[in-house]
């Protein structure tokens, strides 16, 4: 697909891989508009010539919010890149249910509400892209994130059967799997991570060159050793 002048919403783009992500494809000519809950961090971005919408993904009303703000307008290419992580840990107390409502609804819930509620102004674009961030995590689950790991490997599989779905149309689905990258997410966490702008990179790589997945760094390490053995692949991850 090629990237210059296609009318692109990104959701999540106040920080992270979201921000590196419409960076560079602002560079490449997109018009972006990027959604966020934090005004300052938002009027950052607004100062690096970008359009935001201030949004909360954590309830249907607040993704309603967006949708009503974002109207009729056109749009080529949406990009469901908000997203939290929380601690569900049953050995360290009781987990906060109501912290794990708002990642399942943020993480899962909220992209498909948007996919649904755009799609109609997404098939009417001579050529579109939907691409959900999903994770390594959504391949082999690590033991102190299970609700993390299950929106993400819902979305995975959301993904699939969209991408299916859509396999004759206008739309190219694509999913892009990170792997630990050095953003607020991982703050404190003394594991190897990627710096957040080669993640966007390859991921940008990937709309641009219509890949299915992009599998970034140690994530195609997992997917192989998937390939060979599940339980492989989880005794890499389960041990987090
Ligand atoms: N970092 C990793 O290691 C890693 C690995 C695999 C996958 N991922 C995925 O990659 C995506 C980006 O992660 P990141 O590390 O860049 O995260 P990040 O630095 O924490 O940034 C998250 C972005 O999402 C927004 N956001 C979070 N919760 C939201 C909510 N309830 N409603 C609306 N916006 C919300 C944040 O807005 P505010 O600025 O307002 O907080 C921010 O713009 C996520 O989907 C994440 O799961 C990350």
């Amino acid at each position: 697909m090629e990237l210059a002048d296609k009318i692109v919403l990104l959701t999540g783009g106040s920080a992270g891989i979201g921000r590196e992500i419409v960076r560079q494809l602002q560079a490449k000519g997109a018009r972006v508009t990027l959604t966020g809950r934090n005004p300052e961090r938002l009027a950052a971005m607004r100062e690096e010539g970008f359009e935001t919408i201030e949004a909360d993904f954590s309830s249907a009303a607040g993704v309603d919010a967006l949708l009503k703000k974002w109207g009729s307008k056109d749009i080529d290419i949406l990009l469901n890149n908000a997203g939290q992580l929380v601690d569900h840990d049953f050995r360290e107390g009781d987990p906060d249910a109501d912290a794990a409502d708002d990642c399942i609804y943020t993480n899962l819930n909220a992209p498909i509400r948007l996919i649904s509620a755009l799609m109609p102004q997404l098939r009417a674009r001579p050529e579109a892209a939907i691409v959900n961030i999903t994770s390594g995590l959504a391949i082999a689950p690590a033991a102190r994130t299970p609700i993390y790991c299950a929106t993400k490997s819902g979305l995975r599989f959301y993904t699939l059967g969209l991408r299916e779905q859509l396999k004759d149309s206008n739309i190219r689905v694509i999913e892009a799997l990170p792997p630990v990258v050095d953003t607020q997410m991982n703050d404190g966490k003394p594991t190897k991570k990627m710096p957040p702008e080669e993640c966007a990179r390859q991921i940008v790589v990937a709309i641009a060159q219509d890949q299915d997945e992009a599998n970034i760094g140690l994530t195609k390490a997992l997917r192989i050793a998937e390939s060979i053995s599940p339980a492989l692949a989880r005794s890499m991850t389960l041990r987090f």
